[in-house]
């Protein structure tokens, strides 16, 4: 008798327990990763703050939306491998680095594409620049937006003004072919390496060179250890925001909706600050005086473009020439 008072006791504790559990499940707001390479007090560093605070708001108590800038969770090297296994949900690399999964997007950085950041936005807005989003779909990697940062310039070790002074230098690059060839056909070295890893490459002199924008270059105080600034506008620093495609479809339809309200928010909000907060770098780096900061001439800027001509032969087979007109047709 005891025996059986005692299992049914027990069947009954189960059932509670079991339907408390499920009703606590229910309100466990679902855990959303968002990883970075760069500081916080930065355009993506704002933007990715920007979005937790917007899904939150919109999808109250059914997700949370964890940022980690920094490289804190994943650097260059293993983010995109991640998405793939779902380690992390959202990510926000430069457009550079992704040309292991699609040679397209490597329109982005052939030299002097853009006159200026107005001008790659055009083109991210238009068709083929939507349609890029989708470009890494069949290696499950989806565009979800593109988020904005600003032009690069180069930094270096010596004094530079033209081409040929930065022949024989070593600069760290993205992960990106078309940077390599970009320095090869200055004479000088790209070498690849983690954005992470910058500062201290400069600072020994492992590397004596790289390029960026204002905003990174500040934050990550690579001024401090450069000698020169040579305001080049030679590219677009860009972001492509990514998930894992097969996540992103498995998601509830509400809180799909709820995430690209707040993404287009977040969005709307990087084109906001971006011009700005890399103006404001700027100044600061000026005010610092450590690295010089020199604009080019008119003359300076024909012969930087004359001798990166080349890249756009080599790339025209893998990006298309159409794309290419299409990049450009942004300028005008
Ligand atoms: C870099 O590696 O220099 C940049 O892509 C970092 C970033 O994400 O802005």
């Amino acid at each position: 008798m005891f025996k059986k008072l005692s299992a049914v006791f027990t069947a009954i504790l189960f059932l509670a327990s079991s339907t408390f559990g499920i009703s606590a499940i229910a309100q466990t707001p679902m855990t959303i990763k968002l990883s970075h390479v760069v500081a916080e007090n930065t355009p993506k560093g704002l933007a990715s703050l920007k979005f937790k605070e917007l899904a939150e708001k919109k999808l109250p108590g059914k997700v949370k939306v964890e940022v980690f800038p920094s490289s804190q969770l994943f650097g260059d090297a293993k983010e995109l491998e991640a998405l793939l296994l779902n380690d992390v949900q959202i990510l926000a690399p430069s457009i550079s680095k992704f040309d292991r999964y699609t040679k397209k997007v490597q329109v982005f950085d052939l030299p002097f594409i853009f006159k200026d950041a107005n001008a790659s936005r055009k083109f991210q807005d238009s068709k083929e620049g939507q349609a890029l989003l989708k470009s890494m779909e069949d290696k499950n990697i989806l565009g979800l937006a593109y988020w904005a940062n600003g032009m690069r310039h180069i930094s270096a070790r010596k004094d530079i003004s033209l081409p040929q002074d930065v022949a024989g230098l070593k600069f760290r690059i993205q992960a990106s072919d078309v940077y390599e060839s970009f320095f090869k056909n200055l004479k000088a070295t790209g070498q690849k390496m983690a954005f992470a890893e910058v500062y201290q490459a400069l600072q020994t002199g492992v590397v004596d060179a790289q390029e960026n924008s204002y905003s990174n270059m500040f934050s990550q105080k690579f001024h401090e250890v450069q000698s020169t600034i040579l305001e080049t506008n030679h590219g677009i620093l860009d972001y492509m925001v990514v998930t894992n495609k097969k996540w992103w479809e498995g998601l509830p339809a509400d809180i799909r909706k709820g995430l690209t309200e707040a993404m287009n928010e977040a969005t709307i909000y990087t084109y906001q600050i971006a011009n700005s907060m890399n103006e404001d770098a700027k100044k600061q780096i000026v005010a610092s005086n450590k690295a010089k900061v020199k604009p080019l001439t008119a003359d300076q800027l024909a012969a930087w473009k004359k001798a990166l001509e080349p890249v756009y032969k080599e790339f025209e087979k893998d990006i298309g020439p159409d794309l290419i007109k299409a990049a450009q047709a942004a300028s005008r």
